[in-house]
């Protein structure tokens, strides 16, 4: 697959399963990638709809052999999807125009061409970034009661060259950011990027989309999120304070281990919701541990919350999503999670984070 910079920022499984779920409609029979790349973001499509038809749109065709070659029910095309001529020239494109109850993208980002008009508005207005030239042709191919999502670059959001493009999504159809992730939240992401969510709404706003954070907590949700700093091979000796290691994490809870040190690292107050930044974490090893004063080794993360059954439910809430989760653990020794990762996993989940102390 020839992408080359931020072209080749291929869409992280967290991220696609973010753009999947946001997805309101529950029936889907038709979902199509215009940009297909490595195929992700109907992967993820595949998992929440299973029976739907799969449609893999690329211009290069190394991207749309491997489609093909995948054994999911996918029909492909190659084609520059911001030409035209390239457009209208696909039967199947041409099939698929207005039919598409689904549409994902993650377009790439690249400024290369910048100026370039790239798709034409009404009123002669005319696109001129790349990736919005993806939204606006993808918003043909939807069926009336059909939902676009794309993964773009945050800056698009502010920036005048793409004005006119959120003018005119905005006349026509319901658009609203569910995502936002800071540069370096992935190790592919060269810059900060957004979620956007493009619903059949009647539309009237005429500016860029406001913030609708994925799933919003039912009341507001916030945690002040600590990296554990003690380092199980200097503990200093002591009685006054203990300590929570993530050996200790079992079925949800903290085993009532006796293991009294000195004040030797960071410390979270209870209720806190634990989870292991070192080692894939699996349903149990999310615990709660309902009051007290804890010293955490550097191998947990907590997430201290307002009151037990704030930290009850979002505890329940990471478990549900613990797949998620677990694909942001990287690292080619033991595999761990940044605090970037975590913020950024309980932002696009309507949770708002206070970070501790440097991370
Ligand atoms: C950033 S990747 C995204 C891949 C994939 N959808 C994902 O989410 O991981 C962008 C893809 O767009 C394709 N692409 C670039 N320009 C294109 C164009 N004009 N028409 C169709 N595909 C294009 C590239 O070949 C690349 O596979």
């Amino acid at each position: 697959m020839n992408t080359v910079g931020m072209d080749a920022f291929y869409t992280p499984g967290e991220v696609a399963s973010v753009m999947v779920r946001c997805v309101s409609a529950v029936e889907v029979d038709r979902v199509a990638d215009f940009a297909v790349g490595d195929g992700a973001l109907l992967d993820a499509a595949r998992l929440r709809w299973p029976k739907s038809e799969l449609m893999a749109v690329d211009v290069d065709p190394m991207c749309v052999l491997e489609a093909k070659r995948k054994s999911w029910h996918v029909r492909t095309a190659t084609c520059d999807f911001l030409s035209r001529r390239s457009t209208d020239g696909s039967a199947t494109l041409r099939s698929l125009k207005g039919a598409c109850d689904v549409v994902l993208l993650n377009p790439p980002f690249s400024l290369r061409g910048a100026g370039r008009e790239f798709a034409t508005l009404p009123g002669n207005r005319t696109v001129r970034s790349r990736a919005m030239a993806f939204v606006v042709h993808g918003l043909e191919f939807l069926a009336t009661h059909g939902e676009l999502v794309a993964l773009l670059p945050a800056s698009t959001l502010d920036s005048v060259r793409d004005a006119a493009a959120w003018e005119f999504i905005g006349s026509c159809h319901e658009v609203s950011v569910v995502a936002r992730y800071e540069r370096g939240t992935f190790r592919s992401a060269t810059a900060a990027t957004v979620v956007i969510h493009v619903g059949p709404g009647r539309g009237g706003d005429v500016g860029p989309p406001s913030y609708r954070p994925l799933r919003r907590a039912s009341r507001a949700m916030r945690v002040r999120l600590v990296r554990g700093t003690a380092q199980m091979h200097s503990l200093v000796g002591g009685s006054e304070w203990q300590l929570i290691h993530t050996t200790d994490l079992v079925d949800g809870s903290v085993l009532p281990l006796h293991r009294p040190v000195g004040m030797s690292g960071r410390v979270v107050v209870g209720p806190c919701v634990l989870i292991p930044r070192v080692g894939v974490p699996v349903e149990g090893d999310v615990a709660v541990v309902r009051d007290g004063k804890f010293v955490i080794s550097d191998c947990i993360l907590g997430l201290e919350c307002e009151t037990e059954a704030k930290a009850d439910q979002l505890a329940r809430q990471v478990r549900e999503d613990i797949v998620a989760l677990r694909s942001l653990y990287g690292g080619a020794c033991a595999r761990y999670i940044t605090v970037v990762k975590l913020r950024g996993y309980l932002e696009a989940r309507g949770v708002e984070v206070e970070v501790v102390g440097r991370s």
